[in-house]
């Protein structure tokens, strides 16, 4: 029931307006950490939108999380330039060591991984930021080590 409050004043605080759903969720995974489930009726409700809109707003965006981060909180670049340097073979890898896909978060509840688009840190593809520290040139081993410093 707190999430559905806070959801509320969050709205409220938005005169709630429709156009202003991204700031909402914005705020909402600001205050709560990710946007649960349960308060997109209320949010659909206070915006007199349909719950299949809001869902689908909060669905398009990969930045939104759904479930509740984890104690380290990893984004993978997967835009143009980190592409180019295979950002898709980082991102394989860290599926396999975490056992998680994208938007999840480990059983443990140590490591959330998320896909960015584009850290601004092209020069030194591919790059990954953790707990808001940006890391560049990150390869397969590179990751595992980075890991590892922080799964203690
Ligand atoms: Fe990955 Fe810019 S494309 S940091």
């Amino acid at each position: 029931a707190g999430a559905d409050v806070t959801a509320l004043a969050i709205c409220a605080a938005h005169d709630n307006r429709p156009d202003e759903l991204l700031e909402i969720f914005h705020d909402l995974q600001h205050e709560l950490g990710y946007v649960p489930e349960q308060t997109l009726p209320v949010i659909a409700n206070a915006l007199n939108r349909s719950r299949a809109e809001v869902y689908g707003v909060l669905t398009f965006y990969h930045e939104f999380r759904r479930t509740p981060g984890g104690r380290h909180n990893i984004k993978i670049c997967r835009a143009e330039a980190c592409q180019a340097m295979h950002t898709q073979n980082l991102c394989r890898h860290a599926e396999d060591k975490l056992k998680v896909k994208f938007g999840e978060t480990t059983a443990d509840g140590q490591f959330s991984l998320e896909a960015v688009y584009c850290l601004g840190n092209c020069a030194l593809s591919p790059a990954m930021m953790i707990d808001g520290d940006l890391y560049g040139c990150v390869d397969k081993e590179r990751f595992d080590s980075i890991i590892a410093d922080l799964d203690r």
